[in-house]
């Protein structure tokens, strides 16, 4: 139950969020007043957010999707731009599908998803499509059992380590969808990021090395035996970085492609397996 809020509080909360730079100090206020059980509980929800905290580490939760996900401090927010990932991953699964979705009604799509984090992007398939069974990892202790919290409930697995190394052997050359949201800031822009990620999200979650391409070069590198014949591997990745990612997914035997979208600012490189491996004089 949240706590009751006078007409007076709400506008000097609001004030008060306004001068600690919030842009949308109206709407913050209405989750903070929303969210806070009572008076002294929202009075340091406020305290928090006006000292810098992200808005969803105040919370506890981020909107990602049309889904509540639970974000714990230290752990990377979900970003909007990442909902363009599910939707390309969506679509993929939908087509491969077919009419109706006979060809995955006969079993359940296997979808990985690398680097986590909260585990927004698995926690998201699993509501969009149909018999998922979702494998989520990630380095960072604290994101995994984040993530833990969030696809427990629609039966995901998680587990921490370093990218493929801790997925159960079983799923090499099962893995119908590969997803990576993986850090891509190049090391000297972390510097510039806005203080909400450089300071309160963790370098692991951000830092790609020096061309912000160290992590995914690794995933990509990596990819092609886990795939399905015919299988996908998605990664997010920036509209600069997006023909450097095209050129290692071709690079490694997969089919290049990329998505992307000017709304929400966010390039998708997608990798295919080819569904029948052809051998020399292209016999299958
Ligand atoms: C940009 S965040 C994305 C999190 C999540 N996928 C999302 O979209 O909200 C990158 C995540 O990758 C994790 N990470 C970085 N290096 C990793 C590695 N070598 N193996 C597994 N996870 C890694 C970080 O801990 C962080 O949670």
């Amino acid at each position: 139950m949240p706590a009751p809020t006078s007409p007076l509080r709400r506008s000097v909360i609001v004030t008060r969020l306004r001068a600690a730079g919030c842009v949308f100090a109206e709407d913050e206020a209405r989750l903070l007043i929303a969210a806070a059980r009572t008076p002294a509980d929202l009075e340091a929800m406020v305290d928090r957010r006006a000292a810098g905290l992200p808005l969803e580490h105040v919370l506890g939760w981020a909107e990602f999707c049309g889904l509540r996900v639970a974000v714990d401090p230290g752990v990377f927010v979900p970003r909007r731009r990442t909902e363009f990932l599910v939707r390309q991953a969506t679509s993929l699964a939908r087509a491969a599908a077919g009419p109706g979705g006979q060809a995955l009604a006969r079993r359940r799509t296997v979808v990985v998803d690398l680097c986590c984090g909260s585990g927004a992007v698995g926690a998201a398939l699993v509501a969009a499509l149909d018999r998922v069974e979702l494998y989520a990892v990630d380095i960072d202790p604290a994101a995994a059992r984040c993530a833990r919290r969030n696809v427990a409930a629609g039966g995901g697995q998680v587990y921490e380590g370093d990218l493929y190394e801790p997925l159960p052997a079983r799923l090499r050359g099962c893995v119908d969808l590969l997803i990576a949201n993986a850090p891509y800031v190049p090391t000297e822009a972390v510097g510039l990021l806005p203080p909400e990620a450089r300071i309160h999200e963790p370098r692991v979650a951000l830092d790609g090395g020096a061309d912000g391409l160290d992590v995914l070069r690794r995933v990509i590198a990596a990819a092609p035996p886990w795939l399905a014949p015919g299988g996908h591997l998605l990664v997010e990745t920036s509209e600069r970085q997006a023909p450097q990612t095209v050129e290692t997914v071709a690079r490694n035997g997969l089919i290049p492609q990329v998505a992307s979208s000017d709304e929400l600012n966010a390039a998708v490189v997608i990798g295919t397996r080819r569904a029948v491996q052809s051998g020399p004089g292209g016999q299958p």
